[in-house]
């Protein structure tokens, strides 16, 4: 993978630019923080962390696990593998573009990408890992005290560097040039007409890009869809202990009580968060079935049904929508093809 490519890409679509501001056809700039720059040995460092299972307590996980290449950087389940005899909660992120998000979870609660590495490698129900083993572990590898010495001056491997070298990997994982992108700069045969059709929807009666809008497909804000809990999670006792103990973590009064994900609420702290998610990306959709933060529905048709019908029970944001068959056949081309894009093949690293 070519370390530049984010800044090739920014470079690339600027000169692309087009005049709707506020369109999808806004160039995609991949912001890099100023503390960690993109090195090529340090891109590489990360990509070998992020598919090594040492990151894991009974090293069977690897970050790749629920983030597999091959499914957009999902996991194909509704709520995410977990650490043995326990349960996760919540469905698998693509990490498509996730430079490009300015809060991280779907809840909002980590900031930045650096920030957000501990919070898989230590939790209880993903990889279980002590986190001041894991440097002594990764310390005892000859290729990773040279490699963290190339990239950082010397063999120290500790946490902060560990999840700088994860995060400018995770930077490389770009989604752009979706038949959509060359639509938007003029190229109208770049969708198929029911694609096309499916873009006037999605722009006009669905109403999708008010929450839905610019490149990264998201207004980055948090919504309360009010998607109902997953039919097989919703009695499992084990998701219902993960509920509990995110919800004590974060200071939640009610955590015992709790019978639903509270979402943003576990972020801020107040109530009227309760019940509120991010607004995903929309990009290669087509490889990151199934949806939404608790992966209850298993196709696109679904979500579109989902919103077509105004959402879930009592929520305030959606109306319902009114589209006709063909009207929800063109939303779905467009969302299939025209936000999937070309990717080289993947190059999985060398693990130490
Ligand atoms: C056991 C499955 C699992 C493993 C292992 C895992 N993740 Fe995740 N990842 C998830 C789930 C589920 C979420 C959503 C969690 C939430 O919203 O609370 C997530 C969220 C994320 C996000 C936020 C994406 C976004 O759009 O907000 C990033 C970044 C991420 N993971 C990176 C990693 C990295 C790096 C590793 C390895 C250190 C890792 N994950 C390991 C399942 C996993
Ligand atoms: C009021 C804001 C809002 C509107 C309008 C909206 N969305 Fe969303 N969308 C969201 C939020 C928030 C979620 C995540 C909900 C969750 O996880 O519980 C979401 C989730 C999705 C997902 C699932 C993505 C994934 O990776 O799980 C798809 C697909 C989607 N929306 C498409 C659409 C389409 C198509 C329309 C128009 C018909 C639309 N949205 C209108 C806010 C909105």
């Amino acid at each position: 993978m070519k370390p530049t490519l984010p800044l090739c890409l920014a470079t690339l679509l600027l000169a692309a630019a087009t005049v709707f501001a506020e369109t999808p056809a806004t160039p995609l700039a991949m912001p890099i923080p100023a503390d960690n720059p993109q090195t090529a040995e340090k891109i590489e460092l990360g990509k070998k962390l992020f598919f090594d299972r040492r990151l894991s307590g009974d090293g069977t996980m690897s970050c790749s696990t629920c983030h597999d290449p091959g499914q957009g950087f999902s996991d194909g389940l509704p709520a995410s593998l977990s650490y043995p005899t326990t349960k996760n909660w919540r469905n698998s992120p693509t990490l498509f573009n996730v430079g490009l998000q300015r809060t991280l979870f779907h809840d909002g609660r980590a900031a930045t990408l650096e920030a957000q590495v501990a919070g898989p490698i230590a939790s209880p129900f993903e990889m279980n890992q002590n986190l001041q083993f894991l440097e002594e572990e990764l310390r005892a590898v000859p290729e990773y005290r040279q490699a963290f010495t190339v990239v950082f001056g010397d063999d120290n491997t500790s946490l902060e560097r560990i999840a700088k070298a994860i995060a400018a990997f995770e930077r490389t994982l770009v989604s752009s040039e979706a038949p959509a992108d060359r639509f938007l700069r003029g190229d109208g045969s770049a969708l198929s007409a029911a694609a096309r059709q499916g873009y006037a929807v999605f722009t006009g009666k669905g109403g999708c890009l008010s929450c839905h809008p610019g490149p990264a497909y998201t207004d980055h804000g948090f919504h309360a869809l009010r998607v109902e809990e997953h039919p097989e999670s919703k009695d499992d006792p084990r998701l219902a202990a993960t509920r509990r103990f995110v919800a004590k973590t974060a200071g939640l009064a009610d955590f015992e009580r709790l019978d639903a994900d509270p979402g943003r609420e576990l972020a801020t702290g107040k109530r009227d968060d309760r019940g509120l998610f991010r607004t995903p990306t929309l990009r290669e959709l087509s490889a990151t079935a199934p949806y939404m933060h608790n992966g209850r529905y298993e196709t696109l048709a679904e979500v579109i049904d989902f919103f077509d019908r105004g959402g879930g029970p009592g929520n305030t944001v959606l109306q319902p929508l009114g589209l006709d068959a063909a009207e929800k056949a063109a939303l779905l081309a467009f969302l299939e093809e025209g936000l999937r894009s070309q990717q080289p093949p993947f190059v999985f690293p060398k693990i130490p």
